[in-house]
């Protein structure tokens, strides 16, 4: 398993599978982990190899939440197992999504600080199934909250309401002992202005669980090319609230790179992986002006 990474690292993007990265990262490292990944494609996913991550890199049952061990949730408990069965037997294609997803959802609750915090980027068609999965698998006192960002852009369907919303789902490692600060968060404009005092207005509001915020502009000076980047605003909010200056932020799923653009602009460092080549084309470009970041891979191991 290649060493790609530890604490005393600069900022690094490696190139690979991040199935193949993980199991060979320090437990507990990161503060906060961000995770989009793709949505349902509808391929048939290789479950045995999901079978010989999890007995080749057997997951502490207290890193998943000491909370939940011997409990009726936790990792491994038979409710998990039980709901699991249940549920997947509803869906073959969500059933091959969640053995693509579901070994590296272990790994990441594993390398999640005691204070950090796990942000799932999800589908409104993979978020419902997703939440009662990770609700058993985490344990549900770990549920933080269900982020919906909404958008208004493209086409709009006729014959239904028009999907224009992702779930963001969070999940805390330690309920008693997470890291979250919203004073630091960008504030919004109150959508009744007349109803508050002018201090109130020029102060602006907290955001709540439902963020409006546009998708990245196709013309828009954010645009790096890459087809399913994610607007700079949405991580902001995430990385101001739950990570603070010198944290590290890791990013599995890196796409464009938008995890790390926000972490360096506001002082954390990050670790990104992505096993495509036009997104790792795409980040060198785009951290082309930060001095500290190093490219990995697709087959090298330095720490
Ligand atoms: C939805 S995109 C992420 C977009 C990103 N949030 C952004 O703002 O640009 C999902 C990414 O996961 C990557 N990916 C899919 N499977 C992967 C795997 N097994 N290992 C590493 N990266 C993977 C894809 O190449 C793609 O870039």
């Amino acid at each position: 398993m290649p060493t790609v990474w530890s604490p005393s690292s600069p900022s690094r993007v490696v190139h690979a599978d991040n199935l193949e990265i993980l199991p060979g990262l320090p437990g507990g490292a990161f503060t906060l982990i961000y995770l989009d990944p793709p949505f349902n494609t509808g391929r048939k996913q290789n479950r045995q190899s999901t079978t010989s991550v999890r007995s080749n890199a057997p997951v502490d049952s207290d890193a998943l939440g000491a909370h939940a061990a011997g409990t009726i949730t936790g990792f491994k408990g038979q409710r998990y197992e039980r709901i699991k069965g249940d549920l997947l037997g509803y869906d073959d294609q969500f059933e091959d999504y969640w053995a693509f997803l579901e070994p590296r959802l272990i790994e990441a609750w594993r390398l999640l600080a005691d204070d950090g915090t796990l942000y799932l980027h999800l589908d409104y068609r993979e978020a419902h199934y997703a939440k009662v999965l990770l609700d058993a698998l985490f344990g549900r006192d770990c549920f933080l909250n269900e982020l919906i960002w909404a958008y208004d852009y493209g086409a709009k369907s006729k014959n239904r309401w028009p999907t224009k919303h992702d779930t963001i789902l969070v999940y805390v490692k330690n309920p008693a002992a997470y890291y979250f600060d919203s004073t630091t968060v960008d504030r919004e404009p109150y959508m009744a202005p007349g109803l508050v005092t002018p201090e109130k207005v020029a102060r602006g509001k907290l955001p709540t669980d439902v963020w409006w915020h546009t998708i990245v502009s196709p013309t828009g000076k954010e645009k790096t090319g890459y087809p399913t980047q994610k607007p700079v605003g949405i991580l902001r909010r995430m990385i101001q609230a739950s990570s603070r200056e010198g944290d590290w932020v890791l990013d599995f799923f890196a796409g464009s790179g938008t995890t790390g653009a926000v972490a360096a602009a506001l002082g954390r460092r990050f670790l990104l992986v992505d096993q495509n080549p036009e997104s790792i084309a795409v980040m060198r470009e785009r951290f082309a002006p930060l001095s500290e970041v190093e490219f990995l891979g697709p087959t090298i191991a330095i720490v």
